[in-house]
């Protein structure tokens, strides 16, 4: 099984280090079948980049495989690519952007599915997205790890200190490209990702 299945999110401002971080997840992780929900179209290079449901089916088909997902229809993908998680089970998923498709208060199906019971599956998840209040409420209350870069967004700060202290969250706006505030059972760390 995956270790440990954990979710992860990922925030901050445009710019501010945050795929650059879920490269370094997918590098370390060491995980052996990944699928990345490749919104902007940036994690192609090294894996099966699937445009439609059958690549997709045809892609997770073996014991390991590490595919970005880049539909014409980023809605329809996203969907299919949660799905074929579930049902593939103990895999890493990584979704970039992930505010392109869940409201705070909306998730489709197939992704509430995973953050409810996804867990029983094996399947881990890192969701990234530059806006903190937009993301779904049952998603931030499952996470196990928040790490978040530079935001300057005073909503963003207001959200981000009810997880990490108004202290911790203040201290958000003075960081610099690549480093972060990592929120993990109740203990805030600071660190940098690499290239
Ligand atoms: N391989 C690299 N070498 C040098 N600079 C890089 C490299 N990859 C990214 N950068 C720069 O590092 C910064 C962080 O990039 P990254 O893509 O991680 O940001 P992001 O938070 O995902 O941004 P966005 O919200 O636009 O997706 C950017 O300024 C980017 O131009
Ligand atoms: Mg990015």
């Amino acid at each position: 099984m995956t270790k440990s299945a954990e979710i992860t999110i990922i925030l901050g401002k445009r710019g501010s280090g945050k795929s650059t971080l879920a490269r370094e997840i997918l590098k370390r992780g060491g995980h052996k079948r990944v699928i990345v929900i490749d919104t902007l179209g940036e994690h192609g290079a090294g894996r099966t980049v699937v445009r439609s449901v059958p690549e997709l089916f045809e892609a997770v088909k073996r014991k390991a495989f590490n595919v970005a997902v880049q539909f014409e229809d980023a809605d329809v993908g996203f969907s299919w690519a949660c799905r074929v998680a579930y049902a593939a089970r103990d895999l890493l998923l990584v979704c970039e952007e992930v505010d392109f498709y869940i409201k705070s208060n909306y998730a489709p199906e197939p992704f509430s599915l995973l953050v409810r019971y996804g867990r029983h599956k094996g399947v881990a998840m890192t969701c990234i997205s530059r806006r903190p209040p937009d993301l779904w409420r049952n998603l931030t209350a499952n996470a196990d790890s928040i790490f978040s870069f530079q935001t300057i967004e005073p909503r963003d700060i207001r959200y981000l200190a009810e997880f990490m202290g108004a202290q911790n969250a203040e201290g958000l706006k003075g960081l610099g490209k690549l480093e972060y505030i990592k929120y993990c059972n109740g203990e805030v760390s600071r660190g940098r990702t690499h290239f």
